[in-house]
């Protein structure tokens, strides 16, 4: 799937539990659609109805429900099903994509949550994805507020959320190495300060993207 082919803008969010990316999501979306844009407002693991049943089988249960290796291959089919029938087809048609979590999460989660599996995931999305979104907002900020903001949401989806703030800590620190892996694409926001603040830059930052391709 080249890159180039396209005309659509795919921005997607990243961040700890709780950081504020759906909130983010949202009001990105309403923004850029106030201002006449197309956007398609979806998210990982999920945003097609085969990826939404897998989310199902992924966030729901005990922790140790599945692998890390098990995962890696469920979270990239459900991408899989997400870009063919979803992102694609709205980048094509020249949308904007907003994408609440893509292939980040993965390298992240599955890739250094149990072990280092980051070259079995990187591996995978070549063969099975190989599409980088164009601009990423990586929202960071400490993960004890975080995991108390994501706890106070008291849902059944809490399978990442019960394997603890260690786990956080080292999703934020590695958050922080893949931006600048991939300095091209990410931008990082201050997230530990009120949804008004924290809106304004991340519109300014797309913006400034959509703005550089004309
Ligand atoms: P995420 O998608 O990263 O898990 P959410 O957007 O669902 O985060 O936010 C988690 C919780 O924190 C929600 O209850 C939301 O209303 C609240 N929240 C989001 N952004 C902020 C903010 N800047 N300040 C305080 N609370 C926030
Ligand atoms: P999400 O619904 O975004 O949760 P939150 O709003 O709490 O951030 O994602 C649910 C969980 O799925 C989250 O803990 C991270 C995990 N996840 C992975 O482990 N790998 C992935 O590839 C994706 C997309 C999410």
């Amino acid at each position: 799937m080249n890159q180039k082919t396209n005309r659509g803008l795919f921005v997607t969010f990243e961040g700890i539990d709780g950081s504020g990316k759906s909130t983010q999501c949202r009001l990105l979306a309403d923004h850029l659609r106030a201002k006449g844009h197309a956007v398609v407002l979806t998210r990982e693991p999920g945003g097609s109805p085969g990826a939404e049943e897998i989310r199902r089988l992924v966030l729901e249960g005990e922790p140790d429900r599945w692998s890390a290796e098990t995962e890696i291959l469920l979270f990239t089919a459900a991408r899989r099903d997400h870009l063919e029938r979803t992102i694609q087809p709205a980048l094509e048609a020249g949308k904007v994509v907003v994408c609440d979590r893509f292939a980040d999460s993965t390298r992240m989660y599955q890739g250094l949550s149990r072990g280092d599996l980051r070259d079995t995931v990187d591996q995978l999305h070549s063969l099975m994805i190989a599409r980088e979104p164009d601009v990423t907002v990586l929202i960071d900020m400490d993960p004890a507020t975080g995991l108390a903001r994501a706890k106070g949401r008291q849902g059944t989806e809490e399978r990442f959320e019960d394997f603890g703030v260690d786990l956080q800590e080292k999703m934020r620190t590695g958050f922080l190495s893949l931006a600048q892996e991939y300095a091209d694409r990410f931008r990082v926001i201050d997230g530990a300060r009120d949804m008004a603040c924290v809106a304004s830059d991340v519109v300014a930052t797309v913006q400034a993207v959509l703005d550089a391709r004309l």
